[in-house]
């Protein structure tokens, strides 16, 4: 755009956990960074932590360039000297057009360095915190440009985790937001953006809620930390437990990050397990020890949590997250779609949370943080009037058809390793076996065909969309079925298998397949027989098979080289490389490529613009292309001019052509 000058230049401020993290990302998307900290030790050592991580990210093929080319973007800069700023950092910032600063939480400080890089950077550079604790608003005032000092919230590891959040103080003009989540986005990231400087922001606001909860549920509920955990993992399918997470991130992390919310207004129950914990120093995975032990301190083994476990109810846990973020969009700090996304983003949930409430029932939410307010004494558990209000207006969420979200009438069937959804006029089948991302046993193919022929006589279901249940699509055929098995039962997993491929490819009604995280091996094959292939921003897709020692055996050498050519699907299936999904679209192996929150979405509503058109007419369009495909031109114009002929005989032509003469919209009844 005209005048914006573009981010070439960063200054990262702080090399410690975050912001060597920071700056490696800032190096990866072709930046040149400073990355300043108060004494060469540190920097040496961030350098080093930079360097093994871009190794790590190498060898695991999702680095573009060289190692020494990434990290010759660096320069580290010592920035203080003899207890002032250094004339060193103060020529970083002059040089720089963006600064993200990432020191201890501690307001005077950021004030200092904020001070001093208004003083010594450009006029028009952005100034950044990296904060999950200080108002935006305070450390803006330290300078003379506070319209252009933003919040930047990056999660632990920022190589990793995909969300930042951008943060809005009191007088951070529009133009600087656009700026940050431009910069966001070129380093990877999705963003959302909270509009208000509210404690805790989006994610620590409703994980706090959450980790209390799981607090006052042990201390006042009679539960102990296991089931605690078992539910959260098993019934809620959060990808750890609460009291895991802890662990996992550091317990004097939250306490600290959640004290500084206190302190700033933010309510919460002081939880004596917690503080417990903080003061013996047993921190997590860290120290070795803290709600569970670990074989060695730094080292994460996941603990052993029976599913048997799972046996708190589960509106306890999300009931007073979905309080939070209602009372978050209610005072408009950020909207419906970026709480969700936030919350799948930055915390894995497979679901937002007000799909969580829409799913629970909004009333069942506010009872259970009336019994919760009662039994546990906590006055914050007050519903919001928002929800209230809702309640009163029978949006009870999908039940009701609207909640939160609307939604078509919902029935849902599940089986022993899938979901049936039907939301007619489309139905959704749902890969569920999350655990094991989706791995495709023989069960899971004779569900699946079963479930393919209910709802091909089901006739007001117009649209299949498949999708998968937690964070992948399916990595492909469940290798454990593979052991110790004999060549013929091999050979008939393979046919059953390809029957399966064939169902789908000839189904009388469109499959849309919805992908997001893996599509691997047989997982692709799969989403390869659907019609229509839409996949999220995160999704690999790819055949693994040879790595194992085999090849693709559900018509993965059939079915890639007629999407994408012969020597590209040769490349694929001869190296076993996965390809992201921007490369898959490319190559025309998924028809396009949404933002991961968008996938359910975007499904949804191609689905239902399929689901108006004429059934008879899109069974036939699936007909000429997929037979026509596999025989010589002269058939496939001959079956066209006869399935043409044909839909002629059909009541749905007439309604066609007499609602464009009437200039209606047409009601096909696939008569
Ligand atoms: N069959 C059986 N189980 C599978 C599986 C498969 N194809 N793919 C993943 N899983 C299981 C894992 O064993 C693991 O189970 P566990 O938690 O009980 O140990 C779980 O799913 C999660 O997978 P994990 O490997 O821990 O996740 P990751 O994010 O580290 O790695 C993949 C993801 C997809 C790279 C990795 O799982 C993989 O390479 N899977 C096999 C892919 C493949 O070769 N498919 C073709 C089979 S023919």
């Amino acid at each position: 755009m005209a005048g914006k000058p573009e981010v070439k230049t960063i200054t990262v401020v702080g090399a410690g956990t975050m912001g060597h993290g920071i700056a490696e990302l800032a190096a990866i998307s072709g930046h040149k960074v400073y990355l300043a900290d108060i004494s060469k030790e540190i920097l040496d050592r961030a350098l080093e932590r930079i360097k093994w991580s871009l190794e790590k990210l190498s060898q695991k093929g999702q680095l573009r360039e060289g190692v020494e080319t990434v990290l010759s973007r660096i320069t580290p800069v010592v920035s203080v000297k003899d207890g002032e700023y250094s004339e060193e950092l103060a020529k970083a910032l002059s040089e720089s057009d963006f600064m993200i600063e990432a020191i201890p939480e501690r307001l005077e400080l950021k004030q200092a360095l904020f001070s001093f890089a208004d003083k010594h950077a450009p006029s028009h550079a952005i100034l950044a915190t990296n904060t999950s604790s200080l108002p935006i608003t305070e450390i803006a005032a330290a300078t003379s440009r506070p319209e252009k000092v933003v919040g930047m919230h990056f999660f632990n590891p920022p190589v990793l985790m995909p969300l930042v959040e951008v943060i809005k103080g009191e007088k951070t003009s529009d133009e600087t937001v656009e700026a940050t989540v431009a910069l966001a986005k070129k380093m990877g990231k999705q963003t959302v953006i909270v509009k208000k400087d509210v404690p805790g922001f989006i994610v620590n606001r409703i994980l706090a809620r959450v980790m209390e909860a799981a607090c006052l549920v042990v201390e006042k509920g009679g539960k102990n930390i296991e089931e605690v955990d078992a539910t959260a993992r098993y019934t809620l399918g959060f990808p750890m437990g609460i009291f895991e997470l802890a662990d996992y991130s550091g317990i004097d992390v939250f306490y600290y990050v959640f004290n500084a919310m206190s302190e700033r207004g933010y309510k919460a129950y002081k939880c004596r397990l917690f503080e417990e914990k903080f003061n013996a120093k047993e921190f997590g995975v860290k120290s070795g020890k803290g709600f569970y032990s670990y074989p060695e301190p730094g080292r994460f083994v996941k603990p052993a949590i029976p599913r048997e476990k799972a046996t708190v109810d589960p509106l306890r846990i999300i009931a007073p997250a979905v309080n939070e973020a209602a009372w978050l969009l209610r005072n408009d700090v950020a909207t419906r779609e970026d709480i969700d996304k936030a919350v799948k983003l930055g915390l894995g949930w497979p679901k937002g949370v007000f799909e969580y409430a829409d799913e629970y029932g909004i009333d069942k939410i506010v009872e259970a943080l009336k019994r919760m307010k009662e039994e546990y004494g906590v006055d914050h558990y007050e519903p919001d009037p928002l929800l209230l209000k809702m309640v009163e207006e029978g949006k009870l969420g999908r039940k009701t058809g609207k909640g939160f979200y609307e939604y078509g009438e919902v029935e849902e069937k599940k089986m022993k390793t899938i979901i049936v959804r039907k939301e007619k006029p489309i139905a959704w089948i749902i890969l569920n076996r999350p655990d094991k991302l989706n791995a495709i046993s023989p069960t899971m193919i004779k569900e699946l065909g079963e479930a393919l022929d209910e709802l091909e006589d089901d006739n007001d279901v117009r649209v299949i969309i498949l999708t998968g249940a937690g964070r992948a699509f399916s990595a492909g055929a469940d290798v454990t079925a593979f052991a110790a098995v004999t060549p013929i039962e091999i050979a008939k997993f393979s046919r059953r298998f390809q029957e399966l491929t064939l169902k789908m490819q000839f189904y009388t009604k469109p499959i849309i397949v919805a992908i997001k995280g893996y599509a691997l091996g047989g997982g692709l094959e799969i989403a390869m027989s659907g019609d229509i292939r839409i996949a999220s921003e995160d999704a690999m897709l790819g055949q693994p098979e040879i790595n194992l020692g085999f090849i693709p055996g559900a018509g993965g050498t059939q079915r890639l080289p007629r999407l994408v050519g012969p020597s590209r699907a040769k490349e694929l299936i001869m190296t076993g490389d996965m390809i992201p999904a921007r490369e898959a679209e490319k190559m025309g192996l998924v028809n396009r490529v949404v933002p991961p929150e968008l996938l359910e979405r975007e499904a949804r509503s191609l689905a239902m613009k399929l689901a108006e058109k004429p059934p008879l007419a899109l069974m036939a369009a699936k007909y000429a292309v997929d037979y026509g495909m596999e025989s010589n031109i002269w058939s496939g114009l001959a079956l066209e001019a006869y399935l043409f002929g044909i839909l002629f005989s059909t009541e749905d032509v007439i309604e066609g052509v007499t609602a464009f003469l009437e200039k209606r919209r047409p009601k096909f009844k696939g008569r």
